[in-house]
């Protein structure tokens, strides 16, 4: 039994490869990505003007904002260009064939 911070998000199988899906869980926009088998979550809000990075383009660890182009990395929610800025990032869990995410970050 996963403690309450855990919120489900989605089946696993509703997730593929290289796949984005943004989900808002207790009010916070998350976008949740799957990278070579992996589960990532960060904030859905770009920092620089709150542009949705599930619209982004993913390369790599690597997600470019829609709008500007501000780049971030999906596994810290770091911002490249000064990573002492991060959007916020989530923990992942899988159980029965369900993403969890921990909303205690
Ligand atoms: S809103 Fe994301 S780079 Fe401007």
């Amino acid at each position: 039994m996963l403690e309450a911070s855990w919120v489900f998000a989605f089946n696993v199988n509703e997730l593929a490869e290289s796949e984005k899906k943004a989900v808002i869980i207790d009010g916070e926009k998350i976008v949740l990505i799957k990278k070579s088998g992996e589960l990532f979550a960060i904030s859905n809000r770009c920092m620089h003007m709150g542009c949705p990075l599930s619209k982004g383009e993913l390369e790599g660890y690597v997600i470019k904002c829609p709008c500007h182009d501000w780049r971030f990395d999906i596994r810290s929610g770091e911002f490249l260009d000064a990573k002492e800025l991060k959007v916020a990032s989530y923990e992942t869990r899988i159980a029965d064939g369900k993403i969890y995410i921990n909303m205690e970050h």
